[in-house]
């Protein structure tokens, strides 16, 4: 008789694909004000994960924006598409066993919710990225601030357009009290035992 291997008889679970790649997979929902260091820092993160033997996937506003979501603005019922979409993408890469690293604004309790209940609230880490309005029109790295000042861009998140900080993060990060390397140090030690396989 042909011998098949037990694998081929069940059904493949996240848990088989974990255990392939020797990591616990998450979702790290990282949200923020505009010019609040969300895309730098996840960059960072996933380049040290990467550097420590961890398989990543980088979903952020700009990327998705140009391309899934490429027909959706900034009013709030696109911005509830886009993380809805986000969302659902996100948790495809999470049933694969990945570390999934998502930075959005995500502006509205409501809009982060919807992102946890698809996700599942124990594989969905909210990260705030905390950096006062001030710092990040002070930063203006797009030179967006100053758009939506003269009202050429309007519903600007934190100008024209709401934000609500989230109230029980999993954790909170001062882009503007510390350096880079310390953001990132703080974020790797939070989620190191949650992505460790044990
Ligand atoms: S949201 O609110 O979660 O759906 O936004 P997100 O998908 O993260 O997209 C944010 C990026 O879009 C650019 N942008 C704007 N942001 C906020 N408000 C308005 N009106 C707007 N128009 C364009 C901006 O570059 C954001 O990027 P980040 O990285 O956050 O600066």
């Amino acid at each position: 008789m042909q011998h098949i291997h037990p694998i081929f008889d069940t059904i493949l679970s996240r848990q088989h694909k974990e255990t392939l790649l020797g990591q616990k997979a998450t979702v790290l929902w990282m949200l923020g004000l505009s010019g609040s260091g969300k895309s730098t820092l996840a960059r960072e993160v996933e380049k040290q994960l990467h550097a420590q033997g961890f398989l990543t996937q980088l979903l952020d506003g700009d990327n998705l924006r140009t391309g899934i979501n490429n027909n959706l603005g900034f009013s709030e019922a696109d911005r509830l598409e886009n993380i809805r979409r986000a969302a659902e993408t996100a948790k495809l890469f999470l049933n694969c066993g990945v570390i999934t690293i998502c930075s959005f604004i995500s502006p509205t309790r409501e809009i982060r919710d919807i992102a946890r209940n698809i996700i599942g609230a124990d594989d969905f880490l909210e990260v705030f990225i905390n950096c006062p309005i001030e710092e990040c029109e002070r930063r203006d790295v797009k030179g967006l601030y100053a758009k939506a000042r003269r009202g050429e861009i309007k519903q600007f998140t934190g100008i024209d357009s709401p934000f609500e900080e989230p109230q029980s993060p999993f954790i909170e990060i001062r882009t503007d009290k510390q350096e880079l390397s310390a953001s990132s140090n703080q974020l790797l030690s939070a989620i190191l035992p949650k992505i460790t396989l044990k």
